[in-house]
């Protein structure tokens, strides 16, 4: 069969994947906990569900305007004055298939081939393979001193003539850290000053720990025009626990997101309509449902962070938010698509190998499950790699006999 050289280039999605593979190993009645999700467990809020089955009961399900129902950009709209204190209009506003068909329409709109867009690793696993589909070459940026926050100075020097953007994820998935507001201020004055996008990938600014509030990258903007090139990105998936309903939505430039539509009533003529309208009453609806997942999230995070921390030689940085950890394993296996093998083979725990995030020797693990998984996921993990601890594990009734290390 002869493939296209853009098909043959893309690598498939390595957490869908294991989501496939865990589902898989379930069904044949394995004790699988699944560590590599990122979805919370919670259920969407309940007046996403009412909305959506109102319309559904109607049966009058049509084609909307590509860019978004009117109601949806006027939850938007509301949205965005709230919680970013920034006015905008229908006009600013591109509603899609999730925040992944957001980030995509602005990576096909302003990107010609060899054009560069640059991010920090760790990153998210889609965004290399985004800038390839859409023509373009991804710059990784790895902070130098070990840490998981870049450095202006680091970003600001691969910047060269080809770099059309800059994509910033915080609280970041993987390693949870939120970006410090002194960065995001200077960077989005970078790109201005620079003329480059900025996309501000902010799904999960909402799910941030101690108290803490994401930086507002509007605040920094300086260029208060039409032609401001910031690109916010937001979603409904993880905020209010609807991956499945596949809404997300840009904010930015008229004239850019009037390109983002067109392209998108190309693609898929727009989001589903009951997804819409779904999403339309999580933003107007009672909004505790974001509170309650966060400190369930919190809650989870300290208790992996703590057990992670009885591990010898595995250096741990406590997420500021997000629902995913990345810790580093290196002192026991180098290679993280090696020991994710392991950890799956051996003990049914299903991890995500950092390597797909552009960081060797580290291990995503999501904390979005219950706390009882979380806890017996790392018991086994712990039993796995600690040359020290007894020779039999129990899960359930399966008796496992190390015959290893
Ligand atoms: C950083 C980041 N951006 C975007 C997305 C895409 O979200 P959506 O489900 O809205 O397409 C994800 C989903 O995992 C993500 O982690």
């Amino acid at each position: 069969m002869s493939l296209s050289q853009l098909a043959r280039s893309i690598k498939e999605s390595p957490t869908l994947k294991l989501n496939e593979t865990a589902a898989i190993l379930r069904e044949k009645g394995e004790p699988v906990i699944h560590l590599g999700g990122g979805e919370p467990k919670s259920k969407a809020p309940i007046d996403a569900v009412v909305n959506c089955a109102t319309q559904l009961n109607t049966g009058d399900i049509k084609y909307a305007p590509a860019d978004g129902l009117p109601a949806l950009k006027k939850a938007v709209i509301r949205y965005t004055e709230e919680h970013y204190n920034k006015l905008v209009g229908p006009d600013n506003i591109v509603c899609s298939s999730g925040a992944k068909q957001s980030i995509m329409n602005a990576l096909y709109a302003i990107l010609d081939p060899k054009d560069e867009v640059i991010f920090p690793a760790p990153y998210w696993v889609s965004y290399p393979e985004m800038v390839k589909l859409a023509g373009g070459v991804p710059i990784i940026v790895t902070p130098e001193d070990g840490t998981f926050h870049p450095t202006i100075k680091e970003i600001a020097e691969m910047i060269g003539s080809y770099t059309k953007a800059v994509i910033i994820n915080s609280p970041n998935n993987p390693c949870g850290v939120m970006y410090s507001r002194d960065f995001i201020a200077e960077l989005v004055q970078l790109c201005e000053k620079k003329s480059i996008y900025l996309i501000m990938d902010d799904l999960y600014n909402r799910l941030v720990f101690d108290g803490k509030t994401a930086p507002n990258c509007f605040e920094f903007v300086t260029d208060q025009t039409d032609r401001s090139k910031l690109i916010l990105v937001q979603g409904v998936s993880k905020m209010y626990a609807m991956t499945g309903f596949r809404i997300g939505w840009a904010v930015t430039n008229p004239e850019l997101a009037e390109a983002m539509g067109n392209i998108q009533s190309h693609q898929t003529s727009g989001p589903a309509t009951p997804s819409q309208w779904a999403a339309v009453g999580a933003l107007n609806g009672v909004q505790s449902s974001i509170e309650s997942l966060k400190l369930t999230l919190e809650n989870n995070r300290n208790v992996m962070v703590e057990r992670l921390q009885s591990f010898d030689g595995v250096k741990v940085t406590k997420p500021d938010g997000t629902f995913y950890c990345f810790p580093d394993f290196s002192a026991y296996m180098k290679e993280s698509q090696k020991l994710a093998q392991f950890l799956l083979e051996k003990v049914r725990v299903v991890t995500v190998p950092g390597k797909e995030f552009g960081m060797e020797g580290h291990l995503r693990l999501s904390f979005c499950g219950t706390i009882k998984d979380t806890m017996d996921a790392l018991e086994r993990m712990k039993w796995a790699l600690d040359p020290n601890s007894p020779n039999e594990l129990y899960l359930a009734e399966r008796r496992l006999v190390r015959d290893w290390l």
